[in-house]
């Protein structure tokens, strides 16, 4: 079995408002909605409802929506009806909007309102050409005037409190997220979650968590640190460096939901839990792709599970420091759940497991 991270002892950051590890607090005049430091990043075809539901049952804190475009929110487009699918067992959880024109923003965030969204936040963050082509996400940062008028507009739709979520800034020479979060926190919005790195930079070098400081003085609003938080001590070094408030966790959580539980159990000081053993997986990921089936619909849920059952694959070997290589391609090919179930009966058996260690000794 493949054990967590150890306990370290929790480094005190200079100017800390809110406790690092209790709750952070969303607050919007009489609203103030406590949540849990170890926040789920929003990723666009990856955090769609069953795996939020997945994440949430092993014990995280805060989820948030894929990426919802506004228009496509407001004109119902089918595809972008499925990824605003939530259910009451997740809230308070935050629906992310994108988009560049205040008419657009203001509806899309009332529609998210008034189906009973608690927190609205706003996507400021992506890099994709074709988000930023189409002025929105990160290319709002090289235009904070109009990224004010963005934010102006939501929180004038809405009651619910307003967060927003951003990278560092465009490129190494607009590193301008302390503006923008100063100048959003003097509009209204509620909480801040900064990724380390440029837009130009995507997803490559490492995310500078201590830039992140930089915001987090800029600001009296909580502020969460995010990009490339994996395990605890990943998160402890991350709170130590920025001295946010909580932690966003993305990519570490593929593969492995229960990662989320387990930084928040060793931020809040209590004692990491062990990943979950074979026959535990095995039980998560059944139901995980069940409820993929469920959402959408068995064709398209086949397809969309495959990615996340690969990354399940991929954490098992890994804790196991096996290779189940063949196993998990001939069962990401396959088309028939009756199938794609018995594989992974057999790929998370503690049988599979002794025969590929026997292999890797050979
Ligand atoms: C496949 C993928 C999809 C993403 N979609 C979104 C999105 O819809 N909205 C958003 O704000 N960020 C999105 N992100 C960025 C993540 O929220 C996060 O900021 C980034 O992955 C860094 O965190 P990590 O290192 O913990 O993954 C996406 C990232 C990935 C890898």
């Amino acid at each position: 079995m493949c054990t967590s991270s150890k306990q370290k002892e929790m480094s005190g950051p200079r100017g800390v408002k809110y406790p690092l590890r209790g709750a952070a607090h969303v607050v919007r005049g009489a609203t103030d909605i406590a949540v849990e430091p170890v926040f789920l990043a929003p990723m666009s075809g990856i955090t769609d409802l069953p795996f939020r539901r997945t994440v949430r049952a092993q014990g995280a804190g805060l989820v948030v929506s894929e990426m919802i475009a506004c228009e496509d929110l407001v004109n119902e487009k089918e595809e972008v009806m499925l990824r605003a699918r939530r259910e009451a067992a997740e809230e308070p959880m935050a629906v992310q909007l994108a988009g560049r024109e205040p008419h657009w923003m203001t509806e899309a965030a009332k529609i998210a309102e008034g189906s009973g969204a608690r927190i609205i936040d706003i996507n400021m963050g992506c890099p994709a050409k074709k988000v930023v082509g189409g002025l929105s996400g990160s290319a709002l940062m090289r235009d904070l005037d109009h990224a004010l008028t963005l934010i102006d507009a939501t929180l004038g739709a809405v009651d619910v409190p307003v967060t927003l979520k951003m990278r560092t800034g465009w490129d190494k020479d607009c590193r301008n997220a302390p503006e923008l979060a100063a100048r959003a926190e003097s509009a209204g919005v509620s909480l801040i979650t900064v990724h380390g790195r440029t837009r130009n930079q995507f997803y490559t070098g490492r995310a500078d968590w201590a830039f992140v400081r930089q915001v987090k003085d800029a600001v009296n609003v909580p502020v969460i640190v995010n990009g490339d938080i994996c395990t605890t001590d990943d998160a402890h070094a991350a709170l130590a460096q920025s001295g946010a408030d909580g932690v966003m966790v993305g990519r570490g959580a593929q593969g492995a939901p229960w990662r989320l539980a387990q930084i928040k159990s060793s931020l809040a000081g209590h004692s990491v839990p062990d990943d979950p053993d074979t026959e535990q997986r095995l039980d998560i990921i059944l139901e995980h792709y069940e409820a993929m089936l469920e959402h959408y619909g068995e064709a398209l849920g086949v397809r969309c599970a495959r990615k996340h059952l690969a990354w399940y694959v991929e954490d098992h070997e890994r804790c196991n420091k096996i290779s189940l290589r063949s196993a998990k391609s001939d069962m990401c090919r396959m088309g028939d759940p009756a199938d794609v179930r018995a594989a992974l009966k057999s790929i998370f058996s503690d049988d599979a497991v002794a025969v590929a260690v026997q292999e890797q000794v050979a």
